[in-house]
This record gives structure tokens, C-alpha cells and sequence, in this order.
């Protein structure tokens, strides 16, 4: 994730700061010191993944991959090539674990069993349980979706898992519910970034109810027909395709249904940089970019990006002002 240029000098060490026009002009270099030696730009991921893989084997089995692959749900699939499954679990965003994207490793010590999840707040049945108890009661499905992050990369992935509107009706939100919050692990004994005292953990992201009943919100247990990486948010995260990344969190522990707009991550890191609504709109630029093109892992090529992230037709009557500058950013 971007960190913000408007931040106050004390509150962020420069060492751990990347600076978008930095990070890119270092990816810029890279590719071309791949190119030159005749290797892909994902040649350096893939020894990253190889590594990975070891790590991840010699973690205990995930007592849910048998649920795994799910039938996919035709009316979410998108046509091939999708993002290779060495990038999509390779190149990560997870601040918990670092501010780069090397940081599967590291993501690898986070204990996902036992583990539950928390529904409460405006509820009439708040509940406490197990996620493998969850998971045999939801129906597991798989979506191919789209991934825009605000930094303007971009993937296509098979995601399992289910519809966020199944676990909302379980806890059954009563009348004053208005908005979803949504909240991650906290334990900076195994995620060293929650060391960094200057950022608001643990990790939150909110939507409206409305919002979270859109057909496309999805709970993700899965990906590539396989449980969900540690490093992809496993063993729950949100995946809100319309929206750039950062609203998708990962590791989700517990869910309140509240009244008030609650205040989330980035969007106390920088408002002005990171909005709460966050949703894809290519005219609109981040304060420090534009957002017209983006780029899909493991290619060359800048391509437009696409009004809500290509959903446009499935979530614009979730906005009564399409026009509304602040629903883009
Ligand atoms: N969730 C948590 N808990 N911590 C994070 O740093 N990063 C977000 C989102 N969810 C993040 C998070 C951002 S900015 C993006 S783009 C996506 O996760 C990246 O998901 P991926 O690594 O599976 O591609």
C-alpha cells in the first residue's frame, strides 16, 4: 500500500516509506535488469514462491481443503488468461507483514486455526464461531473476479467462498444497522508492521449494509480451488471488486453492524488520500496519480481502467449521485 505524502514528518520514519514514483521507478528498473538477463519480471517472484512453498509445507494441512475447488458460479467468470497463481500469491499487500510486497514469508506466521469470527453489534443474533463450523454452513461457490489496487496494478482470480449477504442474514441486522465494519486480527507478536505505533490497528474497512448485500461482496475462503494463502488474507477476507484493494481486508476476526459511519484504516492514515468510499472510477486521479490505466500482474501493458472496475452495471444503483466526485476516491 501507498503511503501517504501528507503525512506528518514524525509520525512516519523515511526507512519504511515507499514512495509511489520510487516504487515504480524501482519496478521500472528491475524489469529492465530482467529483461536484459532474458527472465520475465515475474522470473524474481517466481524463486520468491518456490521459497514459499516450502514454507507452507511444512505448515500444518488446512483441515478445510477438502471443501475445495467449489463449483463456479457462472454468472461471476471471467474469461482466461487469468493472473498466474505464483503473482496472485506473490506479490501481496498486507501491511500487518510489511509495507512491500515480498512479504508471504512473513505472513506464513500468522496462526489460522483456531480461529473465529465475530458478528455483532446492531444484530438480533450476534454470534461467536468457529470458521470451519462457518464454512460448513455457508454455500462455498467460486467467482472469478477482477482486483483493482489503488496503486493501479491489477489481477484476475478465481476466489471461493460466499456471498457476504449469507452471513448477514445468520446474524439477522436489525433496522438502525447502516454500515458493515470490518476488523483484522491483532498480534503484533506475529505481524511486525503492527509494531508501527503511527498507523490506527488493527486494519478495518467498512461498507453500508447496501453495499454489503450487493450480489458481488464475498466473503473469501479460497483461492486457485485451494484454501486461501495466509499471504491473500486467509482464513477470511472481503473481496469488494468495484473498489480499489485496500476496502478487500484480510483476516477478518470480527464484523459489527453499526449505526454511524465508522472511521477505517487508510482513511485515517489520510483522507484525503485513501476515501471511504473508494470506488473505481478511472477519471478520477489519487492526489498523487492517475488512475486512467492500470496494470494486470505478469504483463507489460498499461490498459484503460474501467469504470467501477468493469461492474459498473451491477452496483451503480447503489449510488443515487453518480457524479458525486467523493464516491471515486
Ligand atoms: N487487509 C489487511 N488486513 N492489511 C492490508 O494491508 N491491504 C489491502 C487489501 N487488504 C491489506 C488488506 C490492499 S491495499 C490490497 S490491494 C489487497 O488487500 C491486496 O490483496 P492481495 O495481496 O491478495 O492481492
Amino acid at each position: 500500500m501507498l503511503l501517504p505524502s501528507r503525512r506528518p514528518r514524525w509520525k512516519l520514519a523515511e526507512s519504511l516509506v515507499t514512495d509511489e514514483r520510487l516504487a515504480f521507478g524501482r519496478r521500472r528498473l528491475i524489469g529492465g535488469m530482467a529483461a536484459a538477463a532474458g527472465l520475465a519480471v515475474a522470473g524474481c517472484k517466481e524463486e520468491a514462491s518456490q521459497a514459499v512453498a516450502a514454507t507452507e509445507a511444512a505448515a500444518p494441512a488446512d483441515p478445510s481443503a477438502a471443501l475445495y475447488p467449489a463449483a463456479r458460479n457462472a454468472a461471476f467468470d471471467l474469461p482466461e488468461p487469468w493472473t498466474p497463481e505464483r503473482l496472485a500469491a506473490g506479490y501481496n499487500n498486507f501491511i500487518e507483514f510489511g509495507s512491500h510486497k515480498n512479504i508471504q514469508r512473513a505472513a506464513q506466521a500468522l496462526p489460522t486455526r483456531p480461529w473465529t469470527v465475530t458478528v455483532d453489534g446492531l444484530v438480533a443474533e450476534p454470534m461467536t464461531i468457529d470458521i470451519d463450523d462457518l464454512l460448513r454452513r455457508m454455500p462455498l461457490e467460486e467467482r472469478v473476479y477482477r482486483h483493482r489496487c489503488v496503486e493501479t496494478w491489477a489481477m484476475i482470480v478465481p476466489w471461493s467462498g460466499f456471498a457476504l449477504r449469507h452471513l448477514l442474514d445468520l446474524a439477522e441486522p436489525l433496522a438502525s444497522a447502516r454500515y458493515v465494519l470490518f476488523q483484522t486480527f491483532e498480534d503484533s507478536a506475529v505481524a511486525p508492521g503492527q509494531r508501527a505505533f503511527w498507523y490506527p490497528w488493527p486494519y478495518t474497512e467498512a461498507v453500508t449494509l447496501a453495499e454489503a448485500g450487493n450480489d458481488l461482496a464475498f466473503m473469501v475462503t479460497g483461492l486457485y480451488g485451494k484454501p486461501l494463502p495466509r499471504q491473500n488474507g486467509a482464513p477470511l477476507r472481503l473481496a469488494l471488486p468495484w473498489k480499489y484493494g485496500y476496502k478487500s481486508i484480510k483476516s477478518i476476526e470480527r464484523i459489527s453492524l453499526v449505526e454511524e459511519r465508522p472511521d477505517t484504516f487508510w482513511n485515517v492514515v489520510d483522507g484525503n488520500e485513501y476515501g471511504f468510499w473508494a470506488n473505481v472510477n478511472p477519471a478520477v486521479p489519487h492526489p498523487r496519480w492517475s488512475q486512467a490505466t492500470e496494470r494486470l500482474l505478469g504483463t507489460q501493458e498499461d490498459v484503460p481502467t474501467l469504470l467501477f472496475n468493469g461492474y459498473a452495471e451491477e452496483v451503480a444503483g447503489l449510488y443515487p449521485n453518480l457524479m458525486d466526485k467523493s464516491l471515486y476516491r
